[in-house]
């Protein structure tokens, strides 16, 4: 069969015949302002972003922007390793590290180079990864890249994990454990106390993700280790610059001095092209206000909370957590789907996640909440989630078309012999 094949296919499936919307196709027109955009001309409430303080539009970030691409011009055209750092870089990696109270910060491209990064660049052959077997793709892929020896732990189980690091030989330090602060898809937050503890008692290094927690939790918006009270047990925090920070890139915060060795060791970060001077300048900008405004963090807290109430009260089934987004549990792919073209359909935008559980039936529709929201527009997007599990009543679901979403979403994460392979290990 031509290797091409499968690409033709899978458009084709995605598309079905009756040409509708589809989850990972959606262009959008315009933005027409904090939470609102404009897609196939229609005037539609954004859910879907994790602009979670509306920083893509604050006066200060763009006007850093701006300043910074006078000043440096569009683009660094390639990597630090090769190009050499700019002071821009150097000054966000210090507030960063300031902001944390440790020793350094480094940059990385995208949250996701990050954590290949971190894992790649700390991890070889005689080593071994622990990550949550229910972890989402940065990790995973991440333990794809790697030739340490992979195991996994069950979900959000300390117990599990102290389990597996039990099991291994004892002998120098050379265990990297890997996780998500906050699950991405539920919304619930990981016992980190307990995975200290468990990290600790067994000698292995501890690596967490706070890419959906960074600035929306935590006393002073450092995420859920803070909130935990065990921020300085954690080794390596890495995280995103793309949810709060409303920019693009990653960046990895330490207390250990070889942090900054990442710069000629890991590959994600050698080969790639180092954040723009605009993104670079714009995160900086979100890093100083969000330590300026923390009322911002209380009103993102206060629109969840309406939102989240709402969105049950219209009766579905959602997360009951602090995190900054609602989770709508949906049911199989055939009720995900529909429900989030009703949404659509009716005038809100949300991401719609297919299962990297083992269970098919783990459909979740995840809106996502931001500062900028009003409570009018958040009302509004109630009122069409009520509108919809309605008319979802009557509606059949009447294309074959999504068989793509069981090749490869174009949106959301993709159930892998690895996941499914719940704590087994890959040696
Ligand atoms: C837990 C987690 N890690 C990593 C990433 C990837 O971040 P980025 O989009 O900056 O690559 C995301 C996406 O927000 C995420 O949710």
């Amino acid at each position: 069969m031509d290797l091409l094949h499968k690409l033709r296919t899978a458009e084709e499936t995605a598309r079905g015949s009756d040409g509708r919307a589809f989850p990972g196709d959606v262009h959008i027109d315009a933005i027409l302002g904090p939470g609102e955009v404009s897609i196939a001309g229609r005037r539609t409430l954004m859910f879907g972003s994790t602009n979670y303080f509306g920083l893509t539009w604050d006066h200060e970030t763009v006007a850093a922007a701006q300043d910074a691409i006078a000043q440096y011009g569009t683009s660094t055209t390639g990597s630090r390793t090769a190009n050499g750092t700019l002071r821009l870089h150097a000054d966000l990696e210090r507030d960063i590290a300031d902001w944390f109270g440790m020793r350094d910060a480094l940059l990385f491209s995208t949250g996701y180079q990050a954590t290949l990064s971190v894992v790649g660049g700390l991890c070889g052959i005689t080593d071994v990864v622990v990550v949550d077997a229910e972890s989402s793709d940065a990790i995973r892929d991440a333990t794809c890249h790697t030739s340490a020896r992979v195991v996994t732990f069950r979900h959000h189980s300390a117990r599990s994990l102290a389990d597996r690091l039990a099991a291994l030989p004892r002998g120098p330090r050379n265990k990297l454990v890997v996780v998500e602060a906050l699950d991405p898809v539920r919304g619930d937050a990981a016992p980190l106390k307990d995975i200290v503890d468990a990290c600790r008692r067994h000698g292995a290094y501890l690596v967490v993700d706070e890419a959906d927690s960074l600035g929306t939790l935590g006393a002073t918006g450092l995420g859920c280790a803070e909130a935990q009270g065990v921020l300085h047990e954690v080794d390596f925090v890495v995280s995103s610059l793309a949810n709060a920070l409303a920019s693009v890139g990653g960046v990895c915060v330490s207390d250990h001095d070889e942090l900054r060795a990442l710069h000629f060791l890991a590959r994600p970060y050698v080969f790639t092209a180092s954040g723009s001077p605009a993104t670079v300048a714009s995160a900086r900008a979100a890093v100083r206000i969000l330590r300026e405004r923390p009322q911002l963090r209380e009103r993102l807290r206060a629109n969840s909370r309406q939102l989240r109430e709402g969105v049950r009260a219209a009766g579905y089934r959602v997360n009951s957590t602090d995190a900054p987004f609602v989770s709508i549990f949906a049911g199989d792919e055939r009720r995900g789907v529909a429900l989030w073209r009703r949404l659509l359909a009716g005038g809100v935008y949300v991401d719609v996640i297919r299962p990297h559980t083992r269970s098919p039936d783990d459909w979740v529709l995840r809106a996502s909440c931001s500062s900028a929201h009003s409570s009018e527009q958040i009302a509004r997007a109630v009122d069409v989630f009520t509108r919809a599990r309605d008319s979802g009543r009557e509606v059949r679901w009447a294309s074959p078309s999504m068989g793509i979403l069981g090749a490869r979403a174009p949106i959301g994460v993709e159930l892998t012999p690895f996941v499914a392979d719940v704590a087994e290990e890959r040696e």
